[in-house]
């Protein structure tokens, strides 16, 4: 039996909110939980939440939002993955995993043919596990002061079969998530 965790896996629920409490539920208090605070820059709340409770405490995160982008020139809009967190004591157990299965089911329901998420570059690895496949070309997303390169790594998933990635320049024209 995993130790913490009852043998069945952990459901994984929709959250009717995700606020501030909730992430440091998770996370703890730490200033830079997410370990992108030396980017400078300003995220976009998500909309839609899933999150895993081990006795009444949330231990794992994750969020979605609808996202406008210009790919190639042309509008589209794609799922936005984010704010994935997991418990520092619970982590290696497979709760991103079950709480990003969870997020992208849903996502699959809400019409965008890919889904998106930034992470930084020691974090590739595990969403390429989990199936993300890395854009390697520049990414511009919006700030309060005009676009600006992401500088984390780009990764996107297919959320309808056969779902290709465009080619052609990159924008998401909101903050990004
Ligand atoms: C990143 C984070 C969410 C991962 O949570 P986790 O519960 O430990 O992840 P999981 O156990 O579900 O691992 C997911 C998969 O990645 C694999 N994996 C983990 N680290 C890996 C690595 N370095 N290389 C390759 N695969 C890796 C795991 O083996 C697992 O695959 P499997 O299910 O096939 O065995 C967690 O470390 C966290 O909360 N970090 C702080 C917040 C943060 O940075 N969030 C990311 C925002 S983009």
């Amino acid at each position: 039996m995993t130790e913490g965790l009852s043998s069945a896996a952990p459901a994984v629920v929709r959250l009717a909110e995700y606020t501030k409490t909730g992430q440091r539920e998770i996370l703890g208090d730490g200033a830079d939980p997410f370990g992108v605070a030396d980017t400078g820059l300003t995220w976009l709340p998500k909309d839609v939440h899933f999150g895993v409770r081990q006795r009444g405490r949330l231990v794992a995160h994750a969020g979605l939002v609808r996202l406008p982008m210009a790919i190639g020139g042309a509008c589209a809009e794609v799922v936005g993955v984010g704010g994935v967190a997991v418990a520092p004591e619970l982590r290696g157990r497979g709760l991103a995993r079950l709480a990003v299965a969870a997020a992208l089911d849903h996502a699959r329901t809400m019409g965008p043919r890919h889904g998106l998420l930034f992470c930084r570059p020691t974090l590739v690895p595990l969403y390429r596990r989990l199936g993300w496949r890395a854009l390697e070309q520049e990414v511009r997303v919006e700030q309060p002061d005009g676009p600006v390169i992401m500088p984390l790594w780009t990764l996107w998933t297919p959320l309808h079969d056969g779902a290709r990635w465009p080619a052609g320049e990159i924008r998401v024209l909101s903050l990004p998530m």
